[in-house]
């Protein structure tokens, strides 16, 4: 059993893990963060959120090549990296290149017909939830990396969405992948919070 964390020290440690242990993510506890990430507040209530859980190593195999590819053109066509910057996306591009392997991948997405219409609400209502699955997840003793892969028709959203089965009305918001981590990693990067932090006026 992991040693539980408090909800402050997991918001303050909560890292990305790209690398994970082959075991598999028992069913009653991708239920238990699932229900943790449904506690979360929606506009409305409205509760617009929906996830397709992958474990079928099979799919993952067929969801990786529009990820991949997509990702792959993206990168091709922006600015040569270096650094630390280059470090990351290397290491997010090899964990889209094992995607397979990764024990579960949780698509978060969202019902349009059961969210506003207009962005900023369909959004934010689901981002808290998928913030809440990380922690719930966290706390569980299991690392995560949330990306965007297949979230729009320049991603692959299409083709994710033909593979998964999922209806025209239903958007792809991010996706998380989730395993127990392989790797130990240190406290995040994070500049203090006084250069981000403006009272009464700018
Ligand atoms: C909107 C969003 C998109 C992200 N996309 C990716 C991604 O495609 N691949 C990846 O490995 N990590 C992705 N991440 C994770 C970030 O790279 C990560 O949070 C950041 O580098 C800080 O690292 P840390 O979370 O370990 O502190 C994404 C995070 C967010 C919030």
């Amino acid at each position: 059993m992991p040693k539980e964390i408090t909800l402050l020290h997991g918001i303050d440690t909560l890292r990305s893990v790209r690398k994970f242990r082959h075991d598999s993510v028992p069913d009653e506890v991708i239920r238990s963060i699932l229900k943790s990430a449904t506690r979360a507040a929606s506009g409305s209530n409205t509760q617009p959120w929906e996830f397709v859980v992958v474990r079928d190593p099979k799919v993952k195999a067929r969801l990786t090549e529009p990820m991949l590819r997509t990702w792959l053109e993206r990168l091709g066509s922006g600015p040569r990296m270096i650094g630390r910057m280059k470090e990351v996306y290397d290491d997010a591009t090899e964990m889209l290149r094992n995607t397979e392997k990764v024990p579960a991948i949780i698509y978060c997405c969202l019902d349009l017909n059961r969210t506003s219409r207009s962005e900023e609400v369909r959004y934010a209502s689901i981002l808290p939830a998928v913030q809440n699955l990380m922690l719930a997840a966290y706390a569980m003793g299991l690392g995560t990396c949330l990306t965007v892969h297949g979230s729009t028709s320049t991603r692959g959203e299409q083709e994710v969405k033909e593979i998964l089965g999922i209806p025209d009305r239903v958007k792809i918001a991010c996706l998380v992948y989730l395993g127990y981590p392989a790797v130990r990693l240190g406290p995040p990067r994070r500049k203090p919070v006084e250069q981000f932090t403006h009272y009464d006026r700018w």
